[in-house]
Parts: C-alpha cells; structure tokens; sequence
C-alpha cells in the first residue's frame, strides 16, 4: 500500500514536517492559535508574492477554486483558458456558478497562446478569466505573465490555478497583476493534504460583488465576515485542521530559510536532468521545449510500451509509485512527480531510473542507464548532493 510517491501530488514530505503535522489537536480558536494563524496566512501570501489576504479553507484546492467562482463570478461572464484535464475542471467550477462561460481551448499538449486569449476578449468582454499555471495532466506550463497582461489590459479579473506551481514555479502575484491564486497545501507546500488556500489581492476583497453568492461556505464575504467581527479569537467561519496547518507552519520556515529561489532552482535543475535522462532512453517528453513544468515531467512512450505496465513494475521492484495520464494519453503518457525535496535526493532519482531502464530493458529495448545518471544525479561541484 504505502510506496515512495513520485505522483504529482500528493508529495513525500520532509521528517521535521512530518513531526509538526503529528501530535494532539490543539484548539482552532483563542488568542494563541489566532496569532499562529495570521502569521501564517501572512507568511503564505509573502510566498505566493501577494500583500493580499491569504484564506485557508479545510478540504482540498479545488474549494478554493469554487470559491473563487462563487465569491467573485455568480451571474458573470467568464473565460476558461483551457489547456487540459483540470482546465476541464475549472470550466466545471465556474459553470456552476455562472451559466455564461466559454472555453478557449488549446490542444493537450499546446500552452496557451496569448495572442489568441487577446483575440478573444476583443471580440467579446468578460468579467474574469481563468486559467491553470501548470496542466497537471500533460505537464504543460502556461505563460502566465504574458497572458495576467493582457487580462489586465482588458479590465478583467485574473484568476490563477497555482494548485501545481506555487512555491515550484516563480509566481509574482502581485507584480505580475494576478488577483487570484489559487493552490493547496499537498504539492509545493509538502503537507499532507487538506487545505485550499486561496489568497485573494486586498481590495478585491473590499469590492465583493453585490450579487449574493449561492453558498455560504465557499463565500469569501462569510470569511471576511468573521475574519472582521470574530479577529482576535476565531478569524474564520469553521474549525481548521490545526495539525495541517502546524505541518504548512514548518513547511513556510523551510521554505523561508531556504529561499524560494533556491527552491525554484533545484526544481529547474532536477526536471532538466530527467528529461535528458528519460530522452537518452528514447522517451519523448509530452510538453514542448521552454513549456514544461518543473515539478513534474510527462513522459511518452511512443508506442514502446502501455505505462500502466511500467508503473505496476516499478511498484514492484523499486516500491517507488508513478503516475499514469488521462483520456487519450493514457495509453502512452506517464508522469514522474517531484514537487518536493525528498522526491528530488539522488538515491530516489537514480531508483526511479533504473527501475525504468530494468523495465524497458526487460522489453528489449536498449537504454544507456549509466550515462542517463551521469546527467540525472547533481554532482558535488554543483554545490553538493541533495
Ligand atoms: C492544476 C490542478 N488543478 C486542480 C486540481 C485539483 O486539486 P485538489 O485535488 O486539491 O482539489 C489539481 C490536482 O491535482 C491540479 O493539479
């Protein structure tokens, strides 16, 4: 049951954070929680680029996104930028809330395209646009600045999902005009899952449409409420998941003691050294040259094998568990997750790959295993072993 992950998402998560998360509850409310408490949504704003106000809502990232919708988006017009399985997802989310929604669709293994997206809210206004950072599915990294400016140019709101980016990838929120970010605590935050976090720009918050939102719990003028009216005891309208929130306490003092950058530039440097090794096997990567994700890496087979078969092997011999893809790529597209430190130390990396070349191997096909980890593991010049 329990194998290494090397999904993309959830993570393998760090001993100290592992500790923090473990032990008695302690009380969701009171003064000494509530000081934990905005700390920490200070801290994650900081993190995500953002002097604005940082939600943390017990359930997973796609709370965060309806309550995006929810909050900003009843009855509006809005545009789903739609590259992928969760760019499905987002349009499922936001139909929900407004029955006036397009899609701009690019091909699964296509990034979004900022002239087309200026095209589109030419030809017609939109209220809000969304769109996914990083395509899980596919591995597809969007360009983001490029697209925030044109949305911004069009008085739009921009909402982002960071679900698989924030802390991986570089993410100015507010530098970059972004108004809402959306991610949760399980991938770049190395926690074990059950949080939304939702981090909104500040005067957004004062401008909450007037149409009444249809839901309590995911209306952000419910979580203003009480973040206002109950502040000093209990600034949020449920009981929090205090132990998650103690592990994404760590996870912020890691990560602040670290330097994101630091962080961005190990998961840069890792996904580039696995590609090169996944291609000298003759693997061809799903997402195009200068669009891939750093956090995780999608792989095809051309044809070579079913993954489904490299992911049972690999269970079996390495215990290391991988994942598959969706819909039409799932005969041929696998896809190895490394959003956290622990999923990037040699000794996994140089197991996940040989795992790989001893399943391929064992289909006849050739593979270079040790110059694969002469480029995959970082050398000690390089500033030492992860
Ligand atoms: C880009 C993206 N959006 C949305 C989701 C859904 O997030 P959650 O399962 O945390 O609700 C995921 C989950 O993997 C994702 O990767």
């Amino acid at each position: 049951m329990k194998y290494f992950l090397m999904i993309p998402g959830p993570v393998e998560i760090a001993d100290e954070i592992l500790d923090a998360y473990q032990g008695q509850p302690v009380a969701h409310y009171g003064p000494e929680w509530t000081k934990e408490y905005l700390d920490i949504i200070k801290r994650v704003s900081k993190i995500l680029g953002s002097e604005g106000m940082t939600f943390l809502m017990p359930g997973s990232g796609s709370i965060c996104l309806d309550t995006a919708a929810a909050s900003f988006c009843t009855s509006k017009r809005c545009l789903v930028i739609n590259n992928g399985m969760f760019g499905d997802r987002l349009y499922n989310i936001v139909s929900a809330h407004t029955s006036d929604v397009e899609i701009l669709k690019f091909p699964l293994n296509v990034p979004a395209d900022p002239d087309a997206v200026k095209k589109a809210l030419s030809e017609r206004e939109y209220d809000a646009v969304f769109m996914t950072h990083v395509e899980t599915s596919t591995s597809v990294l969007n360009p983001v600045k490029e697209v925030v400016n044109i949305v911004k140019e069009h008085g739009a709101l921009f909402v982002l999902d960071a679900i698989s980016s924030a802390v991986i990838e570089k993410l100015e929120m507010d530098s970059w005009g972004i108004d809402i970010t959306v991610t949760a605590c399980q991938k770049g935050f190395e926690c074990p899952a059950g949080l939304g976090i939702i981090t909104v720009r500040s005067d957004l918050l004062n401008a909450l449409q007037d149409t009444p939102a249809t839901t309590w719990y995911t209306d952000l003028r419910v979580w203003c409420d009480f973040y206002d009216k109950w502040h000093d005891w209990h600034p949020f309208p449920v009981t929090l998941p205090t132990n998650t929130i103690m592990a994404l306490k760590k996870s912020i003092e890691i990560i602040e003691t670290e330097g994101l950058s630091f962080r961005q530039r190990m998961f840069g440097e890792i996904s580039s050294r696995l590609r090169k090794a996944l291609l000298s096997f003759g693997l061809e990567m799903y997402a195009p040259e200068g669009h891939h994700a750093h956090g995780l890496t999608a792989a095809s087979t051309g044809g070579k094998f079913d993954p489904s078969d490299l992911l049972g092997y690999l269970k079996k011999t390495v215990g290391i568990q991988i994942s598959g893809s969706f819909g039409d790529l799932k005969s041929h597209v696998f896809r190895i997750g490394h959003m956290s430190k622990k999923q990037c130390s040699n000794i996994i990396l140089v197991s996940l790959l040989n795992g790989i070349a001893l399943f391929m191997r064992s289909r006849g096909l050739k593979v270079p295993l040790e110059e694969a980890v002469g480029m995959l593991i970082q050398q000690p010049q390089d500033g030492g072993m992860l």
